[in-house]
């Protein structure tokens, strides 16, 4: 019988990809999502990639008794991915509560829930925006936690700690924490991918709507750092190379005989790109121009980060593999599917 795994926020943009991952490696997949930030049409994307539809349940997770009544109507869930937070970092700034109570209560409320209802990991969304400004880069994992500049990123810091403290306390669950680096691109066949709400706060959503019209052109943030071309640096991981970390990370925490109750890894490519090379790798992967002007700094902008990603790779067994011209000719090609 198949593995049941429980996927929060199964319809956002890491999740749906991370759905169909999961489904190809032959695990069955529930979806809570409350939809506050996609829709059910990326459940039609899904079954057209995978071929399966996969258990939808529309609830928000800061509801214990929504969570209660979903374990108890699909028993047998083994393993959760968490993906069910907000994420913009300035409307976190705006609306600190609103993040507090969506990322804080959903994690407490699925991690309460694991014991009761026999469920024996969960991996956890995390960020690289817990190192803050690195002191040096590549940064691995054992880089100091920084005190965060957003609500949203003392989210993740706290959701770490709480996950940590749960375990310390002997509860009989398992955790593993997935530090993302910059996530970006869609799925190959543009089935899925980053859905735009309202204007883009991310490079790559802004970029590809730059390309396409309709934006009048991209605003490099600061060309002034301490970066060769003096933009700022970032790693930029391929979304299904992403999603593809967590199937082997659930793998090993459900099946791993002699792992860790809970580890932390770093996804990132290992490799940093600059706002200015990303503008030209996209340009040389599409041959669509970026009309792009150069702006002044992004308040609460890190200079440059990137990865270490050799834990990954070596404990995991997971490599990204995608190169970043791919990924985004991948980002064009869901671009261009929106707007037909
Ligand atoms: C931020 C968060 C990260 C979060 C992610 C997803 C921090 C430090 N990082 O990443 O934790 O997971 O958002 O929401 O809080 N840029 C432009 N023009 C634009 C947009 C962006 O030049 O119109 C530049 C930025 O200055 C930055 C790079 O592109 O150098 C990437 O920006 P973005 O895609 O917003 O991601 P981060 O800020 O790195």
């Amino acid at each position: 019988m198949a593995t049941k795994i429980l996927v929060t926020g199964g319809t956002g943009y890491i999740g749906s990809h991370t759905v169909v991952e999961l489904q190809q490696a032959g695990y069955e997949v529930v979806i809570i999502d409350n939809l506050s930030n996609s829709n059910r049409d990326v459940l039609k994307g899904i079954e057209a990639i995978t071929g399966i539809a996969p258990v939808f349940v529309e609830g928000d997770c800061t509801d214990l008794d929504t969570l209660k009544k979903l374990f108890e109507q699909n028993p047998g869930i083994k393993g959760i991915i968490n993906f069910a937070a907000s994420k913009a970092v300035g409307e976190s700034v705006q609306k600190p509560l609103l993040y507090y109570r969506n990322n804080l209560n959903t994690l407490i409320n699925l991690l309460e829930c694991m014991p009761q209802y026999g469920v024996k990991g969960i991996v956890f969304s995390s960020s690289c925006t817990v190192y803050g400004e690195p002191d040096v880069n590549p940064i691995d994992e054992t880089a100091p936690i920084k005190p965060a500049t957003s609500p949203y990123g003392n989210t993740k810091q706290i959701s770490e700690e709480i996950i940590t403290d749960y375990i310390h306390s002997g509860a009989p669950v398992k955790s593993i924490i997935l530090r993302y680096f910059n996530p970006i691109g869609a799925h190959p066949s543009a089935k899925i991918g980053e859905l735009p709400l309202g204007v883009p706060q991310n490079l790559v959503p802004y970029l590809t709507q730059a390309a396409a019209g309709i934006r009048k052109e991209l605003t490099v943030f600061g060309n002034d750092y301490n970066t060769p071309d003096g933009s700022c640096i970032r790693d930029y991981i391929d979304v299904v190379d992403l999603a593809k970390a967590h199937v082997v990370a659930m793998r090993r925490m459900l099946d791993g005989e002699d792992t860790d109750s809970i580890e932390i890894f770093n996804l990132g490519t290992g490799r940093g790109v600059s706002v200015l090379e990303l503008i030209n790798a996209f340009e040389k992967a599409t041959g669509v121009p970026v009309p792009h002007k150069i702006g002044s700094r992004r308040e609460g902008d890190i200079e440059k980060i990137w990865a270490i990603p050799d834990k990954a790779n070596n404990i995991l067994g997971w490599t990204a593999e995608v190169p970043v011209e791919e990924t985004l000719a991948n980002a064009w090609r869901w671009q261009k599917s929106l707007e037909k």
